[in-house]
């Protein structure tokens, strides 16, 4: 089904509210019940991109970047919005290997068409689950584009749990859900999130990646596969 221009128009508050959000981004980090989880993942990405040259989609605060990027061999940090860049550059990461860019998630144009890559993994940090189902295969093909064969591919999303999570408010007709956030000046924003399922990632990895193993923590899920 077609997007509505209404519909449009909410997808496109989305980087926005991330601009409005960027000083006040990481308290979502502060819950302490989630530091063990957090934990975790900050371990796993600094294991996995290991000895790795890393582009990594919607980099916002760069809140994973000092564990993720420790033992990397080079990383380029994207984003659409300059504000939450700025959060990201302020960080104590070591500049020799970690560098930052704006760029669209749609359209990062960093490998020009039919260049050699030089990245051999990408990474998406609680992305996915603000790209609209309608686009959720042609963002993984242009992260596909960007490069090499075989290279590692991470991501980590927020599972939906009851009690904890924003609760979705309402579903478009795609079956897009939106949220209702908060920002400390007081504003209110609709925000898309979606929270796909394992057999849904399977199914639009089809044919684009192989080596799926998807896991479980208690408030993430991650998934890691190998381009094809
Ligand atoms: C939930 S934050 C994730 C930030 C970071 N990866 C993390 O895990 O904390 C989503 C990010 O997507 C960025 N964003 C929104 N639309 C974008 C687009 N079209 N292209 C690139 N980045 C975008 C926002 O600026 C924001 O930094």
């Amino acid at each position: 089904m077609p997007i509505s221009d209404a519909e449009l128009s909410r997808h496109q508050h989305m980087p926005r509210y991330y601009a409005q959000r960027a000083k006040e981004y990481e308290r979502v980090f502060d819950k302490p019940h989630r530091q063990p989880d957090l934990a975790r993942l900050k371990q796993w990405l600094a294991e996995q991109f290991s000895g790795r040259h890393v582009l990594e989609i919607a980099t916002g605060t760069g809140y994973w970047l000092p564990a993720a990027t420790s033992a990397a061999l080079s990383w380029l940090g994207t984003d659409i919005n300059p504000e939450v860049l700025a959060e990201a550059r302020a960080k104590p990461l070591d500049q020799t290997r970690v560098s930052f860019r704006l760029a669209n998630a749609y359209a990062p144009g960093i490998v020009a068409a039919g260049a050699a890559s030089p990245f051999d993994a990408g990474f998406a940090g609680l992305w996915f689950s603000h790209v609209p189902i309608g686009r959720q295969r042609e963002w993984l093909q242009g992260l596909h584009s960007q490069l090499q064969p075989g290279a590692r591919v991470l991501l980590i999303e927020n599972r939906y749990v009851e009690g904890d999570s924003t609760p979705v408010h309402r579903y478009d007709a795609e079956g897009n859900g939106y949220q209702l956030r908060h920002l400390s000046d007081g504003s209110e924003h609709e925000v898309m999130k979606n929270f796909p399922s394992e057999a849904r990632m399977q199914a639009l990895l089809a044919g684009l990646g192989q080596d799926l193993v998807w896991r479980e923590l208690d408030y993430f899920w991650t998934l890691s596969y190998r381009k094809i």
